[in-house]
């Protein structure tokens, strides 16, 4: 076959073939995308797409329409063979290449059953114009979840990432460092072959923040919001910016006192590491040693973990063990515990890739 042997279907044929199911009793489904490094995630989501009706179009973004939404160095692969990838899929029964910004004379002229599109959208985040178009249509919307860490932008950064050399870590944290002062004292004895490229803090006058300014370690205080607990979304978004902007490997959780959400724990899904005061799973949240001491044990510890979107329940990469001493108070027990973590931590920095552990 040759790239002049394929072309996509036209809106007009998807209408028919809309109307014969429609009169059959049965459901197109509907959805777009630019498709451009077919992975795992894209065809999950196609396939969890097509399973909410009995046949699929896809609508895929032009050339010049993805070089408006991505930059000039994209699309990698032109619409034609995009188009014909993704006729390849089972799941997958027309595509029709469009070239406006929006999907909505597509979906007049096509009517679908089902739209459904991709979990980074929410129904009201929908565009109007399209909502409003798919209301008028009967369409029913379904927002489906994403495949966390399965990104083309993720792939391309993968084959760009030296395959060796030293680990680009990014460290967050809120107190007084001592567990980053640990990992900047390993790299320079020249026991971790890392570099520090990014360390980020919620508290503009932290011990942390200190430790990265004397190590002259590009150091960033991002506003946390209004809300002394929560993360705004604004600051989550804050966040995975600098991680992106300094091309993190991995992200390292060192006092961090605030819950990371999207779209950090998707993006760097198996790349975030924390470091929490007990033996997980004894003790989660924020006053660990303090629960140790509460419940007569006898030890407590730290932990090394994968962080996910629960607190404190990734897998576990590492645990250090201290002995609850008579007369322990919480600031006592917490710095012989600290004393383990200074170990741990820069331990599975140290060796992280040879544990089979995810970099980019
Ligand atoms: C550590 O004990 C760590 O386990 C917990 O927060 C503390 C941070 O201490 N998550 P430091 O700022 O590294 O001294």
């Amino acid at each position: 076959m040759t790239d002049a042997d394929f072309t996509p279907d036209t809106a007009a044929a998807v209408r028919q073939l809309r109307d014969e199911l429609n009169a059959q009793g049965k459901k197109l489904v509907f959805t777009n995308g630019c498709f451009d490094l077919l992975h795992a995630g894209h065809v999950r989501y196609l396939a969890d797409a097509r399973a909410l009706g009995d046949a699929m179009v896809v609508a895929l973004n032009s050339d010049a329409s993805v070089r408006a939404l991505k930059g000039s160095s994209r699309p990698l692969n032109n619409e034609n063979d995009r188009a014909e990838v993704l006729c390849a899929l089972r799941v997958v029964d027309a595509v029709v290449v469009f070239d406006d910004e929006r999907v909505t004379s597509l979906i007049e002229a096509i009517r679908p059953h089902v739209y459904a599109k991709g979990g980074d959208y929410t129904v009201e985040s929908l565009n109007a114009e399209e909502r409003a178009a798919l209301q008028s249509v009967g369409a029913e919307i379904r927002i489906l979840p994403l495949v966390p860490g399965r990104s083309t932008t993720a792939t391309i950064q993968k084959m760009h990432a030296p395959q060796g050399g030293k680990l680009r870590i990014a460290v967050l944290g809120s107190g007084v460092g001592s567990n980053f002062s640990a990992i900047v004292d390993a790299i320079q004895d020249g026991k971790l072959d890392a570099e520090v490229v990014a360390a980020i803090s919620d508290q503009k006058d932290s011990g942390f923040l200190a430790v990265a300014r004397k190590a002259g370690i590009p150091s960033h205080f991002v506003d946390p919001g209004t809300n002394p607990k929560k993360l705004g979304e604004a600051a989550q978004k804050e966040i995975f910016d600098h991680l992106e902007r300094a091309r993190t490997d991995v992200v390292v959780l060192a006092g961090f006192m605030r819950i990371l959400k999207d779209p950090v724990i998707r993006e760097y899904s198996g790349r975030i590491v924390n470091v929490h005061p007990s033996l997980l799973p004894k003790h989660k949240g924020a006053h660990a040693v303090q629960d140790a001491l509460d419940a007569g044990d006898s030890e407590a510890g730290c932990t090394i973990h994968l962080v996910t979107a629960e607190i404190d329940t990734g897998d576990i990469l590492e645990q250090g063990r201290v002995p609850v001493l008579p007369g322990d108070t919480a600031a006592v027990l917490h710095d012989r515990i600290k004393q383990v973590e200074h170990v741990l931590l820069p331990q599975v920095l140290k060796e992280w890739r040879q544990r089979g552990l995810a970099v980019r």
